[in-house]
């Protein structure tokens, strides 16, 4: 895998040698990539390459690209080839320890979770699928902005990157020219009164392939389109999105989401725009005025505003 990664052709009598396999082993080896949505092309008398080459994770990448504020929060970065669901991953493992995360990022999730129950696309070496966790003294309770403190540490670390400018949706959909960059999935456990671990998930359209895409259920787009310039690489992307949460995620309990409002605000893609809230049974149209202190939606409607907490509700423009 890491030698086709390059882009460069590599004949089968090399690539055999090289692993130490046989040419029946590599052949299945390259089907395997077929399998996953890796085209490779075979051109007879040169072998086989990855058109425009592969970027692969790499811890001593991204590690190279932290700086000393995420250092100093991290505890072990797992990377997996295939997994479930990098949330997932990270429930099953034990805590981390106080005023630290653990990060795992994987290749490609086989049942990547969305919100609302629903499925997050998650094709190989493409995009990126990371969750971090966090262990809080306080309870359940107090979360309530954390993931959209988290949209605006995602949308800041996009920026940083080179990915581009990019708009946050209510609640923390990320957004570019109306298409989904990326989600933020955070799940909660512990008590109410405390203490509680947060594994916060972020899922981010890289270089999205078109077959992949014909499972995103509404319009996407990829850092490939939103970049201003050379798109950032995956490696690099982590790296800024770990940057840009750990240290939020060590200082949210003693400043909550009030030290994130006016920054959300900033991103926000919906502002003053006419909406509709919907849930399981019921649907409310107003116009969005932004989000209060706690990361509630302030949806006025009939000369009321609401207050409209996150959970299983979603917002969509006015017809
Ligand atoms: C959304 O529906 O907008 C949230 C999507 C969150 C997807 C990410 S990918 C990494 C992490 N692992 C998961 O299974 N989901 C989140």
């Amino acid at each position: 895998m890491a030698h086709l990664a390059d882009g460069d052709y590599h004949s089968g009598e090399a690539l055999a040698k090289t692993l130490g396999v046989s040419r029946t082993a590599v052949w299945k080896h390259v089907a395997g990539l077929e399998e996953v949505g890796i085209a490779v092309e075979r051109v007879r008398g040169r072998g086989y390459r990855i058109p425009g080459g592969l970027e692969l994770l790499d811890e001593g990448r991204i590690r190279a690209g932290l700086n000393a504020g995420a250092t100093a929060f991290l505890d072990a970065i797992h990377l997996f080839r295939e997994i479930d669901s990098t949330n997932a991953e990270l429930m099953r493992r034990s805590e981390p320890p106080p005023g630290c995360g653990n990060v795992v990022l994987a290749e490609r999730q086989t049942q990547g979770r969305g919100r609302r129950g629903k499925h997050w696309v998650s094709p190989f070496a493409r995009n990126i699928y990371l969750s971090m966790d966090w262990q809080f003294a306080g309870g359940v309770g107090e979360m309530e902005g954390l993931s959209l403190a988290v949209g605006v540490a995602v949308a800041e670390a996009i920026a940083a990157a080179g990915g581009g400018d990019v708009k946050l949706k209510w609640p923390n959909d990320v957004l570019h020219g109306g298409g989904k960059l990326g989600g933020i999935l955070v799940e909660l456990s512990g008590d109410a009164e405390g203490p509680c671990r947060a594994v916060v998930g972020v899922g981010l359209n890289v270089a999205m392939p078109a077959a992949a895409a014909e499972g995103v259920d509404q319009a996407w787009t990829d850092v490939a389109a939103t970049a201003e310039g050379t798109a950032p690489g995956r490696n690099a992307l982590a790296a800024a999105l770990i940057n840009s949460c750990l240290p939020l995620l060590a200082a949210y309990p003693t400043k909550g989401f009030a030290a994130w409002r006016d920054r959300w605000m900033a991103c926000d893609a919906y502002a003053n725009q006419p909406v509709v809230i919907s849930s399981a049974d019921s649907r409310i149209a107003g116009v969005a005025r932004g989000v209060d202190e706690r990361g509630a939606l302030l949806l006025e409607s009939a000369g009321q505003t609401q207050r409209i907490s996150g959970g299983e509700v979603s917002l969509r423009v006015a017809p």
